[in-house]
């Protein structure tokens, strides 16, 4: 088989589409190295010092993991002096951060979850990064956090990379969504699965069923349908898997279907639900449309929704197309 690299393929892609200017495939490489460096640290475990708290707290009020924090350096020096951006946000970092004055200002703007799965790293399961690609807006000279309240819609790139077995990456510019497998003894990224689309029909849903409790109406009914079987208003049995990395659960769910559900509940009004819109909701929205499902709030399209701070949290409901849509029409009831 020949191989063909993430380099190839965003060059070939640029001559096809003309979807992927230079500077977008600079970017996209810095991440995707990032990610590379991100990987290798994930792998040393303990022999590399990376695993425990770093006994200090972000701004949703998370205690952060060593390589939370390591990873957020690790995306920040690698994509600082390229060019390419002209500010980054990310989970761990309370405002933005804007390119220092010493590097050339570029035309993007750059979001991410540098480290998706906290509570995965001390027992060795998947964990991952998510990153959302957006345009700055035209004529912007000092970038602020208002410059980034744009619509997931407007995403020019989104992707993830999933610490597994295997490291892989997701990506989307807008024209499907391709797989790509890290050669660990190479150092490259290797396509392994192109334009991936998310089956149909599933028997698979999920949820942390320990917040049951606190559901409102419409989740209560749609898990209950699921839970009752054959037997039940849905006529057949489910299966159920909860990985508490969203990048392990939307990564199943890409390759053999299902759906996704972290939703909002009764507990506090002020925190819609537990993902954050801007570098978890809306990457993965982008990535899981393009791959022919669908991704709402429970209401409406995640993508359309106008964020109004950097750390808004949002429900999320997302996978195969018939079941989100099933699970928003019994909101809307
Ligand atoms: P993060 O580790 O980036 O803070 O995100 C964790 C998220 C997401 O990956 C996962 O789906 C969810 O939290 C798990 O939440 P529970 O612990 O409530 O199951
Ligand atoms: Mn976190
Ligand atoms: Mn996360
Ligand atoms: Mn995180």
């Amino acid at each position: 088989m020949k191989r063909v690299s993430l380099t190839q393929y965003l060059v070939e892609e640029q001559r096809l589409h003309n979807n992927i200017p230079a500077s977008l495939r600079l970017l996209i490489e810095v991440v995707a190295r990032a990610c590379k460096t991100i990987s290798h640290s994930v792998g040393k475990g303990a022999l590399g010092d990376i695993l425990g708290s770093a006994d200090t707290e972000n701004i949703q009020g998370e205690v952060q993991k060593k390589l939370d924090v390591i990873s957020n350096e690790i995306l920040l020096e690698a994509n600082e002096w390229g060019g390419h951006l002209a500010a980054m946000a990310s989970e761990e970092m309370e405002s933005i951060h804007p390119i220092p004055n010493r590097y050339p200002m570029g035309e993007y703007m750059l979001l991410f979850d540098p480290l998706d799965g906290s509570s995965n790293i001390d027992v060795n399961v998947s964990i991952g990064t998510i990153f959302s690609v957006l345009k700055a807006p035209e004529g912007m000279t000092a970038p602020t956090e208002a410059d980034f309240m744009q619509e997931g819609a407007k995403q020019v790139a989104a992707g993830y990379a999933v610490y597994g077995p295997q490291t892989m990456l997701v990506l989307t510019t807008g024209a499907g969504v391709n797989c790509f497998t890290l050669d660990r003894e190479m150092g490259s990224w290797v396509l392994t699965q192109k334009n991936m689309q998310i089956p149909e029909e599933t028997k698979e849903f999920a949820i942390n069923m320990s917040n049951q409790r606190h559901w409102h109406p419409p989740v209560q009914r749609y898990v209950s349908e699921m839970l009752a079987g054959k037997t039940g208003p849905r006529g057949k049995d489910f299966n159920m898997r909860w990985i508490a990395s969203m990048v392990a659960d939307v990564h199943r769910i890409l390759n053999r279907g299902g759906i996704f559900m972290y939703p909002a509940d009764l507990r506090d009004p002020s925190q819609p639900g537990k993902l954050r819109l801007m570098y978890e909701a809306n990457p993965m929205a982008f990535i899981v449309e393009q791959a022919g499902g669908a991704a709402t709030d429970g209401r409406q399209r995640i993508l359309d929704i106008p964020p109004t701070k950097l750390h808004q949290r949002v429900p999320v409901f997302l996978g195969s197309r018939s079941e989100v849509e099933r699970v928003t029409s019994y909101h809307q009831e």
